[in-house]
Order: structure tokens, then sequence, then C-alpha cells
């Protein structure tokens, strides 16, 4: 083990090397476990996820003297055996639609440790919460408080519901996953609190039960402050409801984002270093303010999970273009998966890093650039990755696969999605099983007369 915390380590933290220099978890080596499942596979060390929820939970308890809820972004990743654990290790999830509520339900885990989120949540899916007894609600905008009113009223229900807010503060990370600033899809404007709350403690007042207010500032954030003045931000939003509407709020989620190392640049705070920072800070505005410190809730998605993973590849053809006076020339190495099972190098230029699992003790004597088999030249895993010589059927690791990997996947080409499996303390199960072509030709409808 590294001694780095699990969202600063490049690899899972039982990440290591065998006897025949083969890439491991523990004592499983990926090669195996690439020849056993097949690839591509996303592999997944729970151990690590489970470090990390006890850095998330550990912190809290230690730093910050008043309830506190881990609500996993679900996502970032989401199965029912990913919610069989975390439910055990005492984490609800956050979900943004009736598919990831049902699967957190189906795994057994309490409604109440649940949350739900997402700018455009359906007559159905808010049903759904409300029948199940979902503890949260975040509503987004004017039009959901509406809908939602309008079905908690049909449905004889109370929701217990938070404000989305954009709070106005702006993380600095890629565009795409930016949400805090103003000029954003999601949550409230400050400016419209004042009505909404005229609506909440007026006509809607019989259903909507408000419990606090909610804002996530982007994702990959590797800054501090912009933690630090959302808290001091939210804390002062609630002191001012205080005094304009005599009500304290007993919750508020400062939603997720905290960074992780996909690349040795990138350098994040540790979960324990950035919780704490929020937790102090919120504690001494508390006090600043005489304010009562509410529960705090916190929606981590990538960093309880990207670093445990793992995307095993094989490799297939390679093609060398060579350098010319124009051109410096480039030797692409294609696998067997690409863009379908990781499209963030497409769609946000992400950056991630690899070794070849069964060389992983070789010298790096060339750059490559590692390519899938999908029909779009944009199909890069990694534009520049230092490797020893590659060679047909070798297997390839890619790491920081654990989140918005398997959950943004597609099966474009009409290639299936892979399969997922866990590893933990030495032993390897299937967590999700691989997708056959199947089950893509089951949605199909012929015509029945052309
Ligand atoms: C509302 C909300 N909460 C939490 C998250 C999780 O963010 P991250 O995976 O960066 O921790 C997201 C991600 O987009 C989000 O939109």
């Amino acid at each position: 083990m590294s001694g780095l915390a699990s969202n600063q380590s490049l690899t899972p933290l039982t990440y290591g090397l065998n006897a025949q220099g083969h890439a491991c978890l523990g004592n499983l080596s990926l090669v195996d476990l690439a020849l056993q499942y097949g690839t591509p596979l996303y592999v997944l060390c729970g151990n690590t996820i489970h470090a990390a929820a006890k850095a998330y939970t550990d912190t809290l308890t230690e730093y910050y003297p008043a309830p506190h809820h881990i609500l996993y972004a679900g996502k970032a990743n989401l199965s029912l055996g990913l919610c069989q654990k975390l439910s055990h290790w005492g984490i609800g999830v956050d979900v943004v639609s009736g598919g990831e509520l049902t699967t957190a339900l189906k795994a057994g885990m309490d409604a109440k440790a649940l949350s739900l989120n997402g700018n455009n949540k359906s007559a159905d899916e808010l049903r759904q919460a409300l029948h199940a007894g979902i503890g949260l609600i975040s509503v987004d905008n004017e039009d959901e408080l509406h809908l939602l009113a309008h079905v908690a009223r049909e449905t004889s229900q109370t929701a217990r519901i938070l404000l989305r807010v954009c709070p106005g503060i702006e993380a600095h990370t890629h565009d795409y996953i930016k949400t805090g600033q103003e000029d954003t899809k999601f949550g409230f404007g400050l400016h419209q609190l004042p009505t909404v709350m005229a609506a909440i403690l007026g006509p809607l007042a019989d259903v909507i039960e408000l419990q606090g207010l909610h804002a996530h500032i982007g994702s990959q954030i590797f800054d501090l402050q912009p933690y630090q003045d959302l808290a001091k931000l939210m804390l002062t939003l609630y002191f001012n409801i205080r005094k304009h509407y005599g009500i304290t709020l007993p919750d508020l989620n400062l939603g997720g984002g905290l960074g992780i190392s996909y690349t040795h640049t990138d350098d994040p705070p540790a979960i324990a270093t950035a919780v704490q920072a929020i937790a102090e800070t919120l504690k001494g505005e508390a006090d600043k303010l005489d304010y009562p410190l509410p529960r705090l809730l916190l929606e981590p998605g990538r960093s309880l999970v990207a670093s445990a993973g793992i995307t095993l590849y094989t490799v297939g053809s390679q093609k060398i273009i060579p350098p010319s006076p124009t051109f410096a020339g480039r030797h692409f190495v294609a696998v067997d998966g690409g863009m379908g099972d990781n499209i963030r190098p497409a769609l946000y230029q992400a950056h991630y890093t690899a070794v070849v699992a069964n060389k992983a003790t070789q010298a790096a004597t060339q750059t490559v650039t590692l390519v899938g088999k999908y029909c779009e030249t944009g199909d890069k895993l990694i534009e520049s990755l230092a490797v020893p010589p590659v060679e047909a059927r070798d297997t390839v690791a890619v790491f920081g696969t654990g989140a918005y990997n398997d959950s943004m996947a597609s099966t474009y080409n009409r290639m299936p999605r892979p399969a997922c499996v866990w590893v933990e303390n030495n032993s390897a199960c299937l967590l999700t099983r691989r997708e056959t072509v199947e089950d893509l030709l089951r949605r199909d409808q012929w015509f029945t007369q052309l």
C-alpha cells in the first residue's frame, strides 16, 4: 500500500505485482481475471471502496459534532451488489431516476437512507419515491415543486424536501461537470428563494415539508476553497431563513465532487482532509452566527469508487504511422473495448493511465496511443501511453475507471457492455454479468408486414 488516501492513489489500494511480474489485486492476478471472466472487464476493488467510505464516515464522526449521512451518488456506478455493500457500511444512495431508485430499493436499502435528485423528475418517479418512503427529495425548480405537491396530494403523503440551489460558486473543473455557477440547468437561483419559500410555507404547506438546502458545485474538484465558501454561504442562508421565517432547517446537503488521481499530475486532497475542512468551516461559521449545526449530508460519487476501478482489455491489432516531415508519427494499439465502456476521454478529454498487466515489470520502451474498436476517430482511451513492446493478446489494465464508466456505457456498434467483477480480500465474484448480443436483440421488434 502506498500510504496515499484511496482517492489520491492511481491504483486500487490492494494493487501490486506477483512473482511472474503480473499486475494483481491482493493475490489475484489481473491477467487471470481477464482469462477467467473475459475482456473488456470492469474490476472493482471492494477494499478500496470500503476505505473511501470509512474515510468519509470516520472523519465526519471525528470532526462534525452533529448527525451526518453519506449519500453515495449512484450515477457514478450502480448495481445491486454495490448497494448491498454500501448499505452494510452505513452509506445511503442519492438516486437520479426511477431506475436508480429501483436498484437501491431492490438491493434492500432502507428508503430513508436514500435521496432523489435530478432536474426533470417525472410524476412517476416522484410517485415511486413517495410511495417507497424516501428520506429526501431534492427539488430542482418551481415546476417540479408544484408537480411534487400535486403527486403528494394525490397520494395523501407528505414530501420531505431539500431545495437545490445554484450558489454561484465556481469550481475549477471541466465546463461539462461544473454545476454551481449561475448559468446551469440545475437548481434554484438564490433570487428565487423568497418566492419559493412563500409557496412552501403558504399554499403547499399541507404536503411539502422543507428540511433544508442542497448544493453541488461540480465534479473532479481539487481545490478546497470552493467547498469552504459553499459551507459559509449555505450556513448564512440558513441563518437568514431562520431570521425571516422562524424556521431552523434540520438538514444541509453540500453535494459531492471531490476529485481523484487519474494521472501522476493529479493531486487531489485526501478525502479526510477535504471532509475535515468542510466540517471545520461549518463549525466555525455556526459558532460565529450562533446557529445550530444541521445534519450534514455529503454526496460523493467519484471519490468513493473511481480509484477502485480497473478496466481490463485484450490487445488486438496495432498500426504504426512512421514519422514524416509534417507528422511525428504514431503507434496505435487497439484493444477490444473503448468508448462504449469508457466515454469520458471522448466526452470531456479525460486522461487515464494504464499498464500492460502481463508485462508490468518490463521497462517502457515506446509511447503508444491506446484506442478502442469503435467506429469513431475519437475512440481513444489514452493519447500517449508509455509501454514495453506490446503484442496481440496482452492484457491492458486502465486505472481509475470505477466511476462514470459502467454507468455511462453504451452499446454503440452493437457491442454488449462488459461484465464487472468485485474483488475483496483476495477473492473475486461477478457483480454484473456480461451483456450479450441476445440481450440487445431482445429489444428489437419485427415488422409484421413489409
Ligand atoms: C447532485 C450531485 N451530487 C453528487 C454528484 C457526485 O459528484 P462526484 O462524482 O464528482 O462526487 C453529482 C455528480 O454529477 C451530482 O450532480
